[in-house]
């Protein structure tokens, strides 16, 4: 049985793009081997694009589809061990991961960071709650850090775009009223060191460092400017301090990118965007805006991974 729950599940970069390739060519090409399988997918955070394109990829592959909104829906999970439960949880995740394994053959789960508690975070308690205690095939729709199906979009992305072997690509903090998960950037950064053909560089406020595990030896800039001369791709994200955790410690507006910083480079960013303050007008109306083809590759992102994950039932 195959998860995939982060980046590294996947076994070869160059098969994976491939396949989507071929996906994206004929999309109802693998139907016959979801038919009769049931996609699950539990959502304790809202959602456009993944649970849209998701629906969409267990389409294309056959499968009947079942969407939940947990988090307003569904009775509130205790995922302690051994909590006397008289508080407000009225379910625990043994008994409802075991009871969907029933109703599903494969499941979806989308819980962000708390940003409150780093080492539930850390632990991934939701995910890793549901892969302990589910029979069934687990694939993540963002948890609190990663989001390996918007990363490999992006790779996808990136691919199809890409003039160059070795193109340069910056990842740069942009400002946001809100404290924001870590999860993109951190799936993204892994991505990009699974491409070391790639010249990947990172670019944010004093602060705003990401975890160091992660970056290890990636170029980091605070000099936005100096970053991105001759960028082939922007990636633009927002995410809050890792330390302290959850933090915002900057909403400098000159963070935003603007047309003038972006020049001749492609824009990307995971979307939603807010206007006019993470990226202005001009750069997402522009010509060399990705961020719908980023989307729409969310679809293929997500029929490779629920592909690779049905081979293995
Ligand atoms: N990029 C992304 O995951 O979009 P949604 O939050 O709308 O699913």
């Amino acid at each position: 049985m195959k998860h995939y729950l982060s980046i590294d599940d996947i076994d070869s970069i160059p098969s994976w793009l491939s396949l989507a390739a071929e996906c994206k060519k004929a999309p109802l090409k693998y139907r016959k081997l979801g038919e009769g399988k049931v996609l699950g997918l539990l959502f304790f955070n809202n959602s456009l694009r993944t649970r849209l394109s998701t629906q969409k990829a267990a389409f294309h592959l056959g499968m009947h589809c079942m969407t939940m909104n947990f988090g307003s829906e569904g009775w509130a999970l205790e995922f302690e061990d051994g909590t006397i439960m008289d508080q407000g949880k009225a379910e625990h995740i043994k008994e409802a991961a075991q009871v969907v394994s029933q109703y599903c053959d494969v499941l979806g789960v989308r819980a962000f960071a708390s940003l409150t508690d780093k080492e539930k975070d850390e632990a991934e308690m939701v995910l890793n709650g549901f892969k302990k205690y589910a029979s069934i095939p687990i694939l993540n729709m963002e948890s609190a850090t990663g989001h390996p199906l918007q990363a490999f979009a992006d790779l996808i992305t990136i691919s199809e775009h890409s003039q160059k072997k070795n193109p340069k690509i910056v990842l740069s903090w942009a400002p946001h009223p809100k404290a924001l998960p870590h999860a993109v950037a951190n799936s993204f950064i892994k991505m990009m060191g699974q491409n070391p053909q790639f010249e990947f560089s990172i670019t944010h406020p004093m602060g705003y460092e990401l975890n160091q595990d992660l970056v290890q030896h990636i170029p980091v800039s605070y000099d936005q400017n100096k970053a991105l001369k001759d960028a082939d791709f922007v990636y633009v994200k927002n995410w809050s301090a890792y330390q302290p955790y959850g933090a915002v410690l900057n909403n400098d507006p000159h963070w935003m990118l603007t047309q003038d910083k972006l020049g001749q480079a492609k824009f990307m960013h995971c979307l939603p965007v807010r206007r006019n303050v993470v990226v202005e007008d001009r750069v997402l109306d522009g010509n060399n805006s990705l961020v719908i083809q980023q989307a729409n590759n969310r679809t293929y992102a997500a029929q490779v991974a629920l592909l690779k994950i049905l081979e293995s039932l």
